[in-house]
């Protein structure tokens, strides 16, 4: 695992952004797998910026997102497809048909998931995977468990993401309680994988990430088993691993 600690936010921000555009700029044709969450707004800031100072194209960019909350339009403003248009894909090149984020209205919701899969693999599964953690140490919505799911599936959110994602909405209730996720079998088939942390709140599960055990009650901790992961953390998100010795 290569590790980035950075000052802050907005350097993680940057840093994360860096590796994205390296690898837009080194293939122009990739795959990248894309997440949503407060963590990313930053690094699509970047990219967004970097695209208008004619630094980067995302024309040839094909993109899978993680998940999507099942039930929510695409026009809601808290559904990821919502939140991708708002934080990168209108204002970059990339082709809109080229985009895709899961139906979270899907009136078959097994078949979405397999047709998901199906697309993904059709791509040769994302270049560059972008994740942020939960912090309960999910990653995309798998959420801790008694084992790994491989495929793209229907979650029941955890109560503690439920509640970390109450922020967004008017009122606890009105967050969903399900959404679609990316399973674990199509995030290990990226080549590359860029985890992106910041603050305190996250300490617990980059640590464990980083040094628990390997296992589904941090389904982060999968990653130590691919070979290429990037991980960019801010100071107060590294601090556990700073306090047990981990110097990048
Ligand atoms: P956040 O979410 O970036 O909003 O903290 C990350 C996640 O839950 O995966």
């Amino acid at each position: 695992m290569q590790i980035f600690r950075e000052k802050d936010y907005d350097a993680m921000s940057r840093r994360a952004a860096q590796v994205i555009a390296a690898e837009v700029v080194h293939n122009p044709a990739c795959v990248l797998g894309l997440a949503t969450g407060s963590t990313p707004v930053g690094t699509y800031k970047y990219l967004v910026d970097w695209y208008k100072a004619g630094m980067l194209s995302f024309k040839g960019i094909r993109s899978v997102n993680l998940d999507e909350y099942k039930g929510l339009t695409p026009d809601h403003d808290q559904s990821y497809r919502y939140f991708m248009q708002s934080n990168l894909f209108d204002h970059v090149d990339i082709v809109p048909e080229n985009t895709r984020v899961p139906d979270g209205l899907a009136a078959d919701p097994a078949r979405e998931c397999a047709e998901y899969d199906a697309y993904i693999r059709s791509l040769g599964y994302a270049d560059l995977q972008l994740l942020g953690i939960g912090r309960n140490g999910h990653i995309g919505f798998n959420e801790p468990g008694d084992h790994f799911v491989q495929e793209t599936h229907v979650v029941d959110l955890a109560e503690s993401t439920i509640e970390a994602n109450s922020r967004f909405f008017a009122t606890r209730d009105d967050v969903p309680k399900q959404a679609f996720s990316m399973g674990i079998g199509a995030i290990m088939g990226a080549k590359r994988v860029l985890l992106v942390a910041s603050g305190e709140d996250k300490a617990d599960a980059v640590y464990n990430t980083v040094c628990g055990p390997i296992g589904p009650q941090c389904p982060g901790s999968i990653l130590r088993l691919h070979p290429n992961v990037v991980l960019v953390a801010d100071e107060a998100a590294f601090s556990r691993l700073t306090a047990a010795g981990v110097n990048p």
